[in-house]
């Protein structure tokens, strides 16, 4: 299955490591209180520009965001409290595909390239937890993807419209 090049990226984007100091800035801003509570399942953006989009995420224990990328954005997540598992595809060398959990604790960053593909959650029997999440460019597309056969599928693509959008609705936007 052919999957997009990173050959095309903005030198004007910004770098992995800003986008992971700006994750981690609203993250202390979170934790300062400056955003109030923050509802386990919810998500809210926080800050958006011409070139980073911030979103600010509840998760419920045992809830999972699917596989996904961002398509062409490229982004950083911090954990500001509890812990999220970040599964990612692992190719073996016959060929086989699975899945390979990450631990993210908190004050854990990760910073990720464009057409990353994961999948975000928390234990069934966690603490809700709470992370920042930045996109560059802001108003990333959705491609869902699953691990069947010891292959990666790619499924839908969607894009994103969170204008109208419930708190509910726009997690699947943010992680
Ligand atoms: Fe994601």
């Amino acid at each position: 299955m052919p999957f997009p090049t990173s050959t095309d990226a903005d030198p004007a984007a910004p770098r992995g490591d800003e986008l992971a100091a700006v994750t981690r800035q609203h993250a202390e801003l979170y934790l300062a209180g400056c955003y109030g509570d923050v509802l386990p399942g919810s998500a809210r953006c926080v800050h958006a520009d011409a070139r980073v989009e911030v979103w600010l995420v509840g998760w419920a224990p045992g809830e999972w965001t699917g596989l996904h990328d961002r398509g062409a954005a490229a982004g950083a997540f911090t954990v500001a409290d509890g812990t999220l598992l970040e599964r990612v595809p692992v190719g073996w060398s016959d060929g086989w595909m699975s899945l390979r959990d990450i631990r993210r604790g908190a004050g854990a960053t990760a910073t990720f390239t464009r057409h990353h593909i994961h999948d975000l959650g928390t234990e069934p029997g966690a603490v809700p937890a709470v992370s920042v999440h930045a996109y560059s460019p802001p108003l990333p597309s959705v491609r869902r993807y699953e691990v069947a056969g010891g292959e990666l599928v790619a499924l839908r693509a969607e894009t994103s419209d969170v204008s109208d959008a419930s708190d509910t609705e726009t997690l699947r936007w943010a992680s």
